[in-house]
């Protein structure tokens, strides 16, 4: 990696950055050293409690149909077994679902997609369980699946009701524009493959008391969740997550079902249970990213101005609803992504299929609504000759033309012009462009492209009672403090963040400030840790309870030296009063004699978001965050295998809580994007069966396929919102970044005949990359 880059941006931040000791700064991780060490404990590193047992899930061998017999005997009499549960066995509701109900913990008469838990086997030992699970005798009514959108647009089948929203007559704009053109584009999905697949121990206590370890983004959902179906009430249930290896929107909903069974089986039992699926199980159990197919119409000038686009975002949803609401809303708040289009009809579907039910994934839609419109300024650009740049200059958001289709202002105007303008610059996109042409024009076989795409990402969850958060802090009587807050960490570094704003409002060094684990115990009803929106939630909490204490602390140092609370100080962990000053560990065991208080729980609640879905009018987001990245490819067009070479990206994070953090978050994020764009292809067979469910068929980015040159900057910019220190949420826009890499393969292919569209759906594998030129060549592949 081209290491100048990323610390002239540090520069860059560094000279806004107030005169504050923590915040802005790029420290480590602060789990990092532990990583690399093997110390970071994981569920599966937690030393097992005596009589720990183990569970397998007995899986269904087809995709629909009705459960006829399921004769559990002779798993019952294998070896080790302890307990075997099914439905019957659910002392509450047999329901794992986030909200609408249809997410059986074990399927009961229906099967809805293959490998569905039917059961699950509790044994002395992970394998004696998954040997017995495999004994079942499982008697399936079974009936044709719908696999794709297509199977399901047949039956007219959804999980959820259609939506659409929009401006103008799009029809009537589109039908008027002077050019016009129409398509059906297709964008896959992804596994998530996080290092840490998904698992959770459970450990009963008194009373019907349960504890349960998950690698979840959201234990309040895991310990609701868990006491629905144990019958409890919320209070007897506690979660607990020290860190994932790994979320990306996999375990925002989809991990309560694991722990919500090793709960049952402690229940059942008496004993803790632990869940820890295999890889493969992994894959074919768990949800992912949403594919779409998009049918699209625009109308656009001479220009490539566009002037009405309209949109079918046709989602497979799998067989249930999950957050499929959200995710397909948030496709369709990101079908504009940087362009203004005075008429516009967004509509969704929301298909239903007998496949694992689709859920979140890092952008959360917003990847999908985004790639399709980047994909139509690649054929408004094809069509009318002009540079696929320039036809993206035209269409950007700008003061007058503002408005998004969901009535939303764009109110920054001048960020995402300026960061593109200033990306062409330092990435020399022009110069590049003319030699990418003359290399071209001379060299048949390779060819190179180029691409230079927006990213425009709203901030907030789009239901709106999300967007609030809790933390919990005490000051100890010798000055060290606990650090709690409903926040989780995955490996993005918001426990790190929140650190950093508890130690900035206390004056205190790092080392003081004792990171905890997330538990419901600690701060209640919290929100997935998702939408980005992890540390603007969590890290104001948190500086709320700090601050709250801070004040008492430093009215009673008013009070002993006779000063007013403004004239104290909280600086390089001592307290200064007037002339005088101590350590902020004498004022602290001061105040305990004192007898305040040095707890506190904040809480804070996003302002000025307001979104009417029936209506669709109000402001879904309280901000955007904005990048651009510019990547040129190399692609050999007999065999379709390719390469980026550079990446140069700009991107806005506000003020960077931490820049190191974030230029991590953009790294990582375009890779995998980039992965989800190129190598990852998700394929399933007429029977709905998963045939790419191990990294042998799976294949996701690696070091090598990181490009030579890459050079990542950060945007120097402060929040116009007043977000914690004026950061930018960074989690997930970074991943659209990849777009470029999308756009600059069918640059490439589009060389070989500039007077055709190029055919390439996403992900552009080899092989479609194949099929795309020998299209372009006037030959069809088999
Ligand atoms: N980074 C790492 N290393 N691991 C992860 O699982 N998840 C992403 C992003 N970055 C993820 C990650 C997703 S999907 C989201 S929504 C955000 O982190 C969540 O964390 P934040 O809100 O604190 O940014
Ligand atoms: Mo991220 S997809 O919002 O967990």
């Amino acid at each position: 990696m081209d290491g100048a880059s990323p610390i002239s941006s540090l520069r860059e931040g560094e000279g806004q950055a107030e005169a504050l000791r923590h915040v802005h700064r790029p420290l480590p991780h602060d789990s990092g050293f532990k990583h690399v060490q093997g110390l970071a404990q994981y569920i599966d590193d937690i030393r097992e409690p005596d009589g720990t047992l183990h569970i397998a899930i007995g899986q269904s061998p087809k995709a629909r149909g009705r459960l006829v017999a399921l004769d559990l005997s002779a798993v019952r009499s294998e070896p080790g077994v302890v307990a075997v549960l099914t439905a019957r066995d659910v002392p509450g509701k047999n329901d794992v679902s986030p909200a609408f109900g249809d997410d059986p913990l074990f399927a009961e008469t229906e099967v809805s997609f293959h490998g569905q838990a039917l059961f699950a086997v509790v044994a002395t030992t992970r394998e004696a369980a998954r040997r017995a699970a495999r004994r079942a005798v499982v008697e399936i009514e079974a009936e044709t699946p719908s696999v794709t959108v297509e199977d399901a647009l047949a039956r007219g089948e959804t999980v959820m009701p259609d939506y659409a929203f929009g401006r103008g007559d799009a029809d009537a704009a589109i039908a008027q524009a002077p050019r016009r053109l129409e398509g059906c584009f297709r964008i896959g999905g992804q596994e998530h493959f996080y290092l840490e697949g998904q698992v959770a121990l459970a450990v009963p206590g008194e009373d019907g008391d349960i504890h349960v370890y998950s690698s979840t983004q959201h234990p309040t959902e895991v310990q609701h969740v868990v006491a629905r179906v144990l019958g409890l009430p919320d209070a007897y249930v506690t979660c607990e997550t020290r860190r994932m290896g790994g979320g990306f929107g996999g375990k925002e909903s989809q991990a309560t079902q694991w722990a919500v069974t090793a709960a049952l089986a402690a229940r059942v039992t008496g004993r803790p249970c632990k869940l820890r699926l295999d890889r493969d199980d992994d894959f074919v159990l768990t949800g992912k990213r949403h594919d779409f197919r998009c049918d699209w119409r625009v109308g656009f000038d001479e220009e490539g101005r566009i002037a009405g686009y309209a949109v079918d975002l046709l989602a497979r949803c799998g067989y249930s609803a999950d957050l499929s609401g959200g995710v397909v809303d948030r496709a369709m708040f990101h079908a504009d992504n940087a362009y203004w289009i005075p008429a516009a009809r967004i509509a969704s579907k929301r298909l239903k299929t007998n496949t694992v039910s689709n859920t979140a994934f890092r952008g959360f839609g917003g990847p999908q609504g985004m790639l399709a419109i980047e994909h139509v300024m690649d054929r408004i650009a094809w069509a009318t000759g002009r540079d696929p740049l320039d036809v993206r200059y035209a269409n950007f958001y700008a003061p007058g033309r503002n408005l998004t289709p969901y009535g939303m202002e764009v109110e920054e105007t001048d960020i995402l012009t300026n960061l593109v303008r200033r990306l062409e610059e330092t990435s020399a996109y022009r110069a590049r462009r003319e030699e990418i042409a003359a290399f071209n024009a001379s060299s048949p076989v390779m060819k190179r492209g180029i691409a230079l795409t927006p990213v425009k990402f709203g901030i907030s969850f789009t239901l709106t009672h999300l967007n609030q958060a809790g933390a919990l802090v005490h000051v100890y009587q010798d000055g060290s403090v606990h650090l709690n807050h409903g926040g989780t960490e995955m490996g993005q570094g918001l426990y790190v963040k929140v650190a950093q704003v508890v130690a900035e409002e206390f004056g205190i060094s790092m080392e003081r400030v004792r990171i905890t684990a997330t538990t419901t115990a600690k701060v209640p009803n919290t929100s997935p840790t998702a939408a980005s929106s992890g540390s603007d939630l969590n890290g104001m909490a948190a500086r709320i309870a700090a601050g709250a204490i801070r004040r008492r602390m430093a009215a009673h140092a008013a009070e002993l030296y006779g000063v007013s609370p403004e004239q104290v100080e909280f600086r390089d962990d001592r307290v200064f009063a007037g002339n005088e000053s101590l350590t902020f560990t004498e004022l602290a065991k001061k105040c305990v004699l004192a007898r305040i208080p040095l707890s506190e729980a904040g809480h804070y609640k996003t302002p000025k978001i307001t979104w009417n879905r029936e209506k669709a009018t109000g402001r879904p987001f309280f901000y955007f965050a904005y990048g651009a990245a510019c990547a040129e490819v190399i692609v050999d067009t007999l065999t379709g295998e390719n390469r980026l070479l550079r990446a140069d990206i700009l991107h806005d994070v506000g003020r960077s809580l931490n820049p190191a953090i974030d230029i991590g978050q953009i790294e990582g994020g375009f890779v995998q994007g980039m992965g989800w764009l190129t190598t990852e292809e998700l394929v399933f067979d007429r029977e709905g069966r998963l045939l790419t469910h191990a990294p042998s068929t799976y294949k996701i980015p690696v070091a090598s396929d990181v490009p030579a040159d890459f050079r990542v900057s950060l945007y120097p910019n402060a929040n116009r919102e007043a977000t914690v220190y004026r950061s930018k949420a960074v989690g997930e826009p970074p991943l659209m970044l990849a777009n470029s890499m999308f756009c600059a393969l069918a640059d490439a292919v589009h060389a070989l005949d500039p007077s055709k569209p190029v055919p390439l759906d996403a992900p552009a594998t080899p092989e479609a990359i194949l099929r795309a030129c020998e299209a372009l060549r006037g030959r069809a592949m088999g």
